[in-house]
């Protein structure tokens, strides 16, 4: 098991990142040098009872001994966070969960990995890109990413300028549901169509997703008839964070359970699930 650590820390940057949707800049060195990309933290408005419990939050970037969180306001938890402001204290748990699998050795990860993000999910992509663009083996990256409009694509920027970091290395392609920006029209469709272009084998290539679970669904089930290993990361609502509550289980195959399947944690035995051993 990670070391977990549980920290109350300054707020280095709290700021309005897309519509309704904030990036958060917290000291942690501790936690910025362990998270591995897909993990997760805890964030908690300290000295506050409602709500009680933390909330999940993937960790977007880790560096100057500082993690960034990207979060969309959708209720009590995370109408206070967007109303701290720099200098203030947030209580931290992390890193958390499985993260993304990546082999040991590098020369073993996929050349060509396709990852797919949509809504909110492009967050634990930031990590997972910059870690394949770090290794010399990766042809290039290819990050699909849909939202439901130009104002909701949340640190687009940031991805920009990995990619000038790295010419030629990594290729972003947007859909928004309205058609304000890019592609109009589902991620799934530019998945399909990047699929049925040959350029991803079941050799060199391996899709990574994030998004809300019908999203998922869809992008396994595209990666599952081109051949292809996918990982899914699961958004689910949790209490602990850690192991303990059992509030964020969701049902995977067991061949050894009774009927087949069993629940896991998505907190500890994920977020990131193999598309193929979930219970859809
Ligand atoms: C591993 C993990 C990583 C995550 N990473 C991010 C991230 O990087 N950025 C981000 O914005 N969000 C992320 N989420 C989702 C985030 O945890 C929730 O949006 C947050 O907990 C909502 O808290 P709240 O108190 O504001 O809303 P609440 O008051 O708890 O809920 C408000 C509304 O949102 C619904 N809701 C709450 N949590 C979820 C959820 N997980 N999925 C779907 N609906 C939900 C509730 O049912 C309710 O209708 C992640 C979740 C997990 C499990
Ligand atoms: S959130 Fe408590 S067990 Fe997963």
């Amino acid at each position: 098991m990670n070391t977990i650590f549980h920290q109350t820390n300054k707020i280095l940057i709290n700021e309005l990142a897309g519509e309704k949707i904030w990036r958060v800049r917290l000291a942690s060195p501790e936690i910025a040098a362990a998270v591995k990309p897909g993990q997760f933290c805890m964030l908690r408005v300290p000295g506050t009872r409602a709500p009680l419990l933390g909330r999940p939050l993937a960790i977007f970037r880790a560096e100057n001994q500082a993690v960034d969180v990207v979060y969309a306001v959708v209720g009590k938890g995370t109408e206070q966070l967007a109303a701290l402001v720099a200098g203030q204290d947030l209580e931290i748990w992390g890193p958390l969960g499985n993260g993304f699998p990546l082999a040991e050795d590098p020369a073993e990860w996929p050349t060509r990995p396709l990852l797919v993000a949509g809504g909110i999910g492009q967050t634990p992509m930031f990590l997972l890109a910059r870690a394949f663009l770090n290794q010399p083996t990766t042809e290039k990256v290819t990050l699909l990413w849909g939202s439901r409009d130009r104002a909701h694509l949340a640190c687009l920027a940031d991805f920009e300028a990995l990619a000038r970091e790295f010419p030629g290395k990594l290729e972003i392609m947007n859909a928004t549901d309205d058609g304000s920006f890019a592609y109009h029209g589902f991620v799934t469709d530019l998945e399909k169509a990047k699929l049925e272009s040959g350029q991803f084998k079941p050799e060199n290539a391996c899709v990574y997703s994030c998004g809300p679970k019908p999203m998922l669904k869809i992008v396994a089930d595209l990666a599952h008839k081109a051949g292809l290993k996918c990982w899914v990361s699961l958004e689910t609502p949790m209490a602990c964070g850690m192991g303990i509550c059992f509030t964020c289980v969701t049902k995977c195959k067991d061949e050894t359970a009774p009927e087949g399947w069993d629940y896991c944690r998505t907190c500890v035995e994920g977020p990131v699930f193999d598309a193929e051993k979930l219970i859809w």
